[in-house]
């Protein structure tokens, strides 16, 4: 388990990204969800005890993860968000290597740790190819290899899925939900159908802020017998857009559908609508604003 209380993080000449976050995270996937600039990274680098909060406390289990970050770095896996540089060497030297730097010193078991991975990450048959020439998708799987290294407990992924084609992206997300089953896997995102999809835990991040938490279902059911939608045309879209009870636009055979959070009928030609996680999340940044 996972608890975070009270993070806040203030950068030096900056904003503040982190603003007295409170999580408690079990085993699954839970997701975070959040605008850019919503304070994600910064939530996950803090996690992965690459940086330190302002004030706060976030405990593993038994850990104090800011006291004692080495102990948590044993059982730690990280994909961040931008990966840099790769050299030009083999995936598989470089996972050899990686796994030399997590402390996996035994040559033999290391080998046939490595081998496994390559394999789960559906990259064994390229292993012999540098990284650096990898497409986005396999880059991605590398990420997840490297970051399954020493078989860690807490598993921290920022932005996997941006970039990669939709065959990529299913095969990520089989990965992700089968390492989740006993260990706490934490995954931030802009895109809500990777949340919607996946995890049985979510919270809505906005300006540093935990706005929503809860599981998908639960969330979505605050919005039910609320929510309402509407045809209009391009004119009469602006004069939607600005009323206070407008969440969202979706688009039907190229004609806007808006869609309105209300507790009562918004007004003439609106009909009720099914509401979905995407309608959650929307709703948080209209009323977070
Ligand atoms: N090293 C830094 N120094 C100063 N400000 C920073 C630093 N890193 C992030 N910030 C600021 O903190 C806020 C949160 O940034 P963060 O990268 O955590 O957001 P994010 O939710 O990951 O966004 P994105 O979806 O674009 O990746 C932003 O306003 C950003 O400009
Ligand atoms: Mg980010």
């Amino acid at each position: 388990m996972l608890a975070i209380s009270s993070v806040t993080k203030t950068y030096k000449n900056g904003p503040t990204a982190l603003d007295q976050v409170n999580l408690n995270i079990g085993p699954g996937l839970f997701g975070l969800l959040g605008p850019n600039g919503a304070g994600k990274s910064t939530l996950m680098r803090t996690l992965a005890t690459l940086q330190q909060p302002t004030s706060g406390t976030i405990r593993f289990n038994d850990i104090d993860l800011l006291e004692d970050p080495e102990s948590v770095r044993q059982s730690l896996g990280y994909l961040p968000q931008d990966f840099g540089v790769y050299p030009r060497i083999s995936a598989v030297k470089l996972l050899e290597h990686l796994a030399i730097l997590k402390g996996l010193t035994e040559k033999w078991r290391r080998r046939d740790h490595v081998d496994e991975l390559l394999h789960r990450t559906n990259l064994f048959d390229q292993r012999h190819r540098p990284v650096s020439a990898f497409s986005g998708g396999m880059r991605q799987r590398f990420g997840i290899a490297q970051a399954l290294l020493g078989d860690p407990k807490l598993i921290i992924v920022d932005e996997p899925t941006a970039g990669l084609d939709p065959a990529e992206r299913n095969r990520f997300h089989a990965l992700l939900a089968e390492l989740s089953r006993d260990k706490v896997v934490i995954l931030s995102t802009h895109i809500v159908d990777d949340v919607e999809e996946l995890c049985s835990e979510v919270a809505v991040l906005v300006q540093g802020r935990v706005m929503q938490s809860g599981s998908p279902p639960a969330l979505v059911n605050q919005l039910r017998g609320k929510l309402w939608c509407k045809h209009v045309s391009h004119q009469q879209l602006e004069a939607a857009v600005a009323d206070p009870r407008y969440i969202a636009t979706r688009l039907r055979a190229g004609e806007p559908v808006v869609r309105f959070h209300a507790d009562r009928l918004p007004g003439e030609g609106f009909l009720p609508a099914e509401p979905d996680l995407e309608d959650v999340y929307f709703h948080t940044l209209r009323t977070a604003q």
